[in-house]
């Protein structure tokens, strides 16, 4: 973790350790600043929440959503709440790992992609839905996740 990061995790630990429950929030805040939770940030974390790093980690490991290594450069997300289930989300996903070698929480060789789940992206009816970075594309069949992914590519 270089020294500006560092300064930056520590400017967020110190604005949000006051909060009830704080650790989430903090940790939260690190993913979005860095993009993911380093993990140099534990026992940063531990001394300042006067927590055990293992208490830390464990909350690290526990939330899916909080990532351990570097995001690829496009985040893609699958709905996999019940609509877009009935829609066929679950062909998409298993089309999605194949497509791009990896499964969820994993990234792509080239570093490109990461695949993450989502649970409802509040357009239920027209799925399956993805994102991909801030972009929301609905009725997302095989075909049009390859164009998809294909246009992001070296973007
Ligand atoms: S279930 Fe997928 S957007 Fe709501």
């Amino acid at each position: 973790m270089s020294a500006a990061v560092k300064a930056q995790v520590a400017a967020i630990i110190g604005e949000l350790k006051g909060l009830p429950g704080a650790m989430l929030p903090i940790l939260h805040a690190i993913q979005d600043a860095v993009g993911y939770v380093p993990s140099d940030v534990v026992p940063m974390i531990a001394d300042q929440l006067n927590l055990s790093r293992a208490e830390v980690h464990g909350v690290i490991s526990y939330y899916h959503h909080f990532r351990q290594h570097p995001a690829g450069k496009h985040v893609v997300q699958i709905c996999r709440a019940e609509a877009c289930q009935s829609r066929g989300s679950e062909r998409l996903e298993v089309h999605a790992k194949a497509a791009l070698g990896c499964d969820y929480h994993g990234t792509t060789t080239d570093k490109q992609f990461t695949l993450e789940a989502v649970y409802c992206l509040g357009q239920c009816a027209s799925g399956p839905n993805i994102m991909i970075g801030d972009d929301l594309y609905a009725r997302v069949s095989t075909d049009k996740f390859n164009r998809l992914v294909q246009a992001r590519r070296d973007l």
